[in-house]
């Protein structure tokens, strides 16, 4: 598979660290019902990693993402962010924690308020980030530059709703919210799952694009090996719960140790593969 790959795969082993958790577990339930989602899971991810987090339905991503950006709380373990423990015991800490770290999800359209003008999602994103009381000639230029780097045209939005979009321009707008936000890190949960190939790519070279100018930490959630492998520097590979497999995604892809990954990878269809048409009857 190595001709898939966009860029090469940079060791981040030695880079600062940006977020970090040691025995991350999440229980639902109690008793019969007891689900363990994730399982004393250890991580590190650093300043500027490409980070792909891969695993079938069920395995636990969604619950990680959740706790990571701290929607839900952990059961045990511990996470820290840029080397420090994280505290978000307040909600202005939390606030705090989330001008360091936001999210793209699966579905757009459940990210934003319908009734919220395109505009003025974008003009939150600049008051968020202290712009408040920046002149409105200079909001509109931060708000055109953000649309053009998602290649939309801001002209174009003004007035218009988030449900007048395409799936695929609302998610480069979730984007174009991110290029204003300027996290220290984005966490996408499978965010192309619900475009078309068309788009996806274009929004896989967005984020790389995001990645190498602002040198944000981005964590990629997806079920997809084939997917992680064309993006990412490092991946995670978690099954029911825990990772059963790490490290620098060309060397976990083309060398999988452990059986899951292996099979993982033998589902990936195999386009470059020549059709063995030999058993097909001519008519
Ligand atoms: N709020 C909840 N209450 C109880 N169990 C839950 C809850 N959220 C998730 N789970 C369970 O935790 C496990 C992991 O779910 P999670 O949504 O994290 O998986 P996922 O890897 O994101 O799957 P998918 O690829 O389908 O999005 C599943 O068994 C799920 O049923
Ligand atoms: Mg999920």
């Amino acid at each position: 598979m190595s001709e898939d790959r966009i860029v090469a795969s940079k060791d981040y082993t030695n880079a600062p660290l940006c977020l970090s958790g040691r025995g991350v577990t999440k229980v639902f339930g109690m008793g019969d019902k007891k689900t363990v989602a994730v399982d004393h899971v250890d991580f590190d991810f650093h300043v500027g990693e490409f980070v792909s987090i891969v695993g079938e339905s069920g395995s636990g991503k969604t619950t990680l993402s959740k706790m990571l950006l701290g929607l839900l709380n952990h059961t045990e373990g511990e996470i820290l962010f840029m080397g420090q423990p994280r505290d978000i015991s307040s909600g202005r800490k939390k606030k705090e924690y989330w001008q360091g770290i936001q999210a793209i999800f699966q579905d757009p359209f459940s990210s934003f308020n319908t009734f919220q003008k395109i505009d003025n999602v974008l003009l939150d994103c600049i008051h968020m980030r202290g712009g408040k009381h920046l002149p409105k000639e200079k909001k509109i230029e931060m708000m055109t530059e953000a649309c053009s780097f998602v290649n939309l045209k801001f002209a174009e939005l003004t007035n218009k709703y988030p449900f007048e979009l395409s799936g695929g321009q609302m998610q480069r707008l979730m984007i174009a919210r991110i290029f204003l936000l300027k996290p220290k890190i984005l966490l996408a949960d499978e965010p192309t799952s619900m475009v078309d190939a068309c788009s996806r790519a274009t929004i896989l070279d967005m984020l790389l694009q995001l990645r190498d100018e602002t040198g944000m930490t981005i964590i990629f959630i997806t079920h997809d090996i084939g997917l992680a492998y064309y993006i990412s520097d490092t991946v995670y590979i978690m099954e029911h719960g825990k990772f059963v497999e790490f490290g620098k995604a060309d060397e976990v892809i083309l060398n999988p140790k452990a059986a899951y990954t292996k099979r993982l990878i033998s589902d990936v269809p195999k386009i470059h593969e020549e059709w063995d048409l030999s058993t097909v009857e001519l008519l």
